[in-house]
């Protein structure tokens, strides 16, 4: 007997496509499930102006096969010499949703992230007046931290001091990776949401680490100990409307990954859905999983939210490729370590 589960079309609230060869590839995977993406804006060189955007939105939209719909969501990335006008013009008209801060060196392709927050203090307050949600990847950099600790000095030390010193900024916790992060997204009723990957509720440190090195499951922030990912999962599974889905699917080629400096990045864009019925389920919160992948995230964008449908199915275990084909090489498709009898139908 087959159970099926009708959700509201779902959205991804954080997903890296790149360019090129690699956009080419990866867009059809997001966009069978998914209606609208957050577009993270880390390709070298990155997004920083309304310029930049406007053009990447549309070679994303030259790119997607005939007969698909699909809506990106655009951000900036956030640099020391943003131009506050440029920014709220970008806003303002409709063609970014966001803004993305990524601390210098804390992940790909951050070189131009900000080093000191004095200098993005205009534009922020900038942002909170006129509404612009603000993406952070919120991991200390400096050398003495380490790397395990990295979310939880951060929301101390530099998140929590922001949003006091910059009230009414609307802020969102990308890719939260620890109870810490958990317990600070709650300590908010307003402007404050965290968006929680598919594969950060299903690995641990001991996924990367025992039995040899796994480098597809290297990402940043790297996944913590058991009892952080059973916050995570919790979080994601109440329906609690501050935590929404944020895959940070991230395509690396192969040989970059099974590499002496692997990239960090998990490609999920695959098989999220099917991931998270089965994650759900095993909680027995089926009935949250909507709220999670198609609610929350609307609900904090002051979005409309999806009118259409999607359909998933429990039958026979769910098949995806293993890896997905790029003119330059292959990109492997996360692999669980467990059968999913969840599909995607319709
Ligand atoms: O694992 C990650 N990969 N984390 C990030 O923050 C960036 C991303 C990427 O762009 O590959
Ligand atoms: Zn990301």
């Amino acid at each position: 007997m087959s159970t099926e589960l009708k959700i509201t079309r779902p959205d991804d609230w954080h997903l890296h496509l790149r360019d090129g060869d690699m956009l080419a590839a990866v867009l059809p995977e997001t966009a069978r499930h998914f209606a609208r993406a957050i577009i993270m804006p880390n390709l070298v060189p990155p997004i920083v102006t309304g310029d930049h955007a406007r053009a990447y939105r549309d070679r994303i939209l030259t790119a997607l096969p005939e007969g698909m719909t699909f809506e990106p969501l655009m951000t900036l990335y956030l640099t020391e010499t943003t131009d506050p006008d440029d920014l709220a013009a970008a806003f303002e008209s409709g063609l970014i949703k966001a803004v993305k801060l990524y601390p210098a060196g804390a992940t790909t392709n951050s070189a131009s992230g900000v080093r000191n927050f004095e200098n993005v203090r205009a534009v922020l307050e900038r942002m909170a007046d006129i509404g612009c949600p603000l993406c952070i990847h919120g991991e200390v950099t400096t050398g003495d931290v380490d790397i395990f600790d990295r979310e939880a000095v951060f929301i101390d030390t530099v998140l929590d001091p922001l949003r006091r010193a910059i009230p009414g900024l609307r802020v969102v916790m990308e890719h939260i990776t620890t109870a810490d992060g958990v317990a600070y997204a709650q300590s908010a009723d307003q402007d404050l949401g965290a968006t929680i990957t598919t594969h950060h509720l299903i690995i641990n440190r001991n996924h990367i680490l025992v039995g040899g090195i796994k480098p597809h499951y290297y990402c940043l922030p790297v996944a913590k100990r058991e009892s952080h990912r059973q916050a995570l999962v919790a979080a994601a599974t109440s329906g609690d409307k501050r935590f929404f889905l944020g895959t940070d699917s991230a395509p690396h080629l192969d040989h970059l990954k099974e590499n002496a400096c692997g990239c960090a990045g998990c490609f999920t864009a695959t098989n999220t859905m099917s991931l998270l019925a089965h994650v759900f389920e095993d909680q027995n919160a089926l009935s949250n999983l909507e709220a999670f992948a198609s609610l929350n995230g609307p609900s904090f964008y002051k979005l409309p939210v999806n009118t259409d449908t999607l359909t998933l199915t429990k039958g026979a275990k769910a098949q995806w490729p293993d890896k997905i084909d790029t003119p330059q090489g292959p990109v492997t498709v996360f692999d669980p370590g467990f059968d999913v009898f969840w599909s995607v139908t319709d």
